[in-house]
């Protein structure tokens, strides 16, 4: 939300956090609302059999932890259309990836991997469920990788990667993980974009020297579909017309 309004920020920061107790339970059933409207709309879940729509609050969850409720499936479609992957090369890695909406719909990309990451024992078992029952005709990457684990403890691979973020943990854990793809960057220079969804701390990646802001989308009047893609190499950022980042 810093993004959209440094003001809300600080009003929705420690008792009023969106995520937390008090606020987190109402912030819950608004997001429990428009994920049904949205689902009679989209019809995601009806079409494919899975089971993605209804956002997950899991008991004792930290403020840090955001709980669980799924991209819009129309954003990410948009989202993975406007970058330019070049077949089997790149892996989708969704961090905080809950019933895999997002792991889904990546899967009718041409992504060489699909991986999800998520804390919840509980949702990462949705998420294997799903991926078993999605089958539709336009799929394209059947190699799903998830991981019931900390988005802290990844490792990342050799290959070029989209990083997926749907506003899925707080500032500090945002930050730890943005500087670990950097440091995976500097040791393996390649491309890398990384996808924020609902960027409230989009100031870490405004921070970064190595990841340069190439796209930002969604209707302003829906902040929760609202996001930008940040890219890492000179060859990502020049084919979307932007100036290139130095890699240091
Ligand atoms: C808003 S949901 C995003 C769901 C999914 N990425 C999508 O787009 O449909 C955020 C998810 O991040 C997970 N999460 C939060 N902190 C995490 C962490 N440190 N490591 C792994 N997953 C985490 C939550 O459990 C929740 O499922």
């Amino acid at each position: 939300m810093a993004a959209l309004n440094p003001l809300l920020t600080k009003v929705f920061r420690g008792p009023l956090d969106l995520n937390g107790p008090v606020i987190g339970r109402l912030f819950y059933l608004f997001e429990y609302a428009r994920s049904y409207v949205e689902e009679r709309l989209e019809a995601f879940d009806s079409r494919f059999g899975t089971d993605t729509s209804a956002p997950t609050f899991e008991r004792n969850q930290k403020t840090s932890v955001h709980f669980y409720v799924p991209t819009t499936a129309s954003v990410i479609y948009e989202i993975l259309g406007s970058i330019p992957l070049q077949p089997d090369k790149f892996a989708f890695v969704d961090m905080g990836s809950g019933k895999g909406r997002a792991l889904l719909v990546a899967s009718e990309f041409p992504f060489a991997k699909i991986v999800g990451i998520e804390l919840s024992d509980h949702l990462h078992r949705s998420a294997e469920a799903n991926v078993a029952r999605y089958k539709p005709e336009s799929q394209q990457c059947s190699e799903f990788d998830l991981k019931c684990m900390d988005a802290l403890d990844f490792s990342y691979g050799d290959e070029p990667v989209v990083l997926f973020l749907f506003d899925p943990f707080g500032r500090e854990i945002l930050q730890d993980v943005v500087a670990k793809l950097e440091a995976s960057l500097r040791t393996n220079p390649r491309e890398a974009y990384v996808v924020y969804v609902y960027p409230q701390y989009e100031d870490v990646l405004q921070g970064s020297r190595i990841l340069r802001m190439v796209r930002e989308g969604g209707p302003k009047w829906r902040p929760w579909s609202k996001y930008v893609i940040y890219a890492a190499t000179t060859a990502a950022a020049a084919s979307m017309g932007i100036e290139p980042p130095p890699l240091t």
